[in-house]
């Protein structure tokens, strides 16, 4: 791996804005380089057929994956993504959605970090959290089209830890963190199929719609779940 340093108005692995002209000393590949100046399959995909959201405790970055299927031979068709994390997430997430292309669910599922960052020529093992992040978005978005179309093998009732280990999965738009971390969700229960999450928010707010739209989309697909109410502190 050559050494490359990349400088300019950047985030660390700490989450701050790197000073101008300050370098980040982590050495990078040329075709990490590549990938990050000019990534392949940025973007949203208007209806999805599968979206995944994975935040990392590590770094408190987001990385948004978005898939297309045939319905008849499970192939990826299409793969996007849209990232709020660094040089390393942005690069993985490029070339992952690049080797998703053309895969079954089951193969795209096997794809590792291991061999995204083996196919960048090498990640600093400092940023392995970053290209997993990627990784784990594209399997989440997979997750969600099995889910969405009945696929899902292992049916483990849904429980207020798988609740909020979903909501995870929900971005805080005001803050670009997900809504468990920002506090946001002050009550979540489930009986009889039915959820409730209490978000502690006005109704009016601007963000709510798309908050709700947002939580509705991850519980309202788990097969025990018949109906998702949420409801705003006022
Ligand atoms: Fe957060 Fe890389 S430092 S994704």
């Amino acid at each position: 791996m050559g050494t490359y340093y990349v400088k300019g108005n950047y985030r660390t692995a700490e989450s701050r804005e790197l000073k101008k002209g300050e370098i980040m000393k982590f050495p990078y590949s040329q075709k990490v380089l590549e990938h990050f100046r000019n990534p392949h399959n940025v973007g949203k995909i208007e209806n999805p057929d599968g979206k995944g959201l994975e935040g990392s405790p590590a770094c408190g970055d987001m990385v948004a994956v978005y898939i297309k299927v045939n319905p008849d031979t499970k192939v990826i068709e299409d793969a996007k993504f849209e990232s709020y994390g660094c040089a390393s997430n942005i690069a993985t997430a490029s070339i992952i959605t690049d080797l998703a292309r053309g895969k079954t669910l089951d193969e795209a599922k096997k794809i590792t970090w291991k061999q995204a960052s083996e196919e960048l020529g090498g990640l600093p093992p400092i940023k392995a959290h970053c290209s997993v992040l990627a990784v784990e978005g594209l399997r989440a978005a997979i997750t969600d089209y099995e889910e969405k179309h009945g696929l899902v093998t292992e049916k483990e009732p849904t429980t207020e830890e798988v609740i909020r280990k979903r909501l995870k999965h929900v971005m805080n738009p005001l803050t670009g963190l997900d809504i468990i971390r920002t506090n946001l969700i002050l009550k979540t229960t489930i009986e009889d199929g039915i959820v409730r999450v209490v978000v502690d928010l006005p109704a009016n707010h601007q963000f709510a719609p798309a908050i709700k739209e947002d939580i509705m989309e991850k519980l309202g697909s788990l097969w025990d779940v018949e109906r998702v109410d949420v409801v705003f502190t006022a």
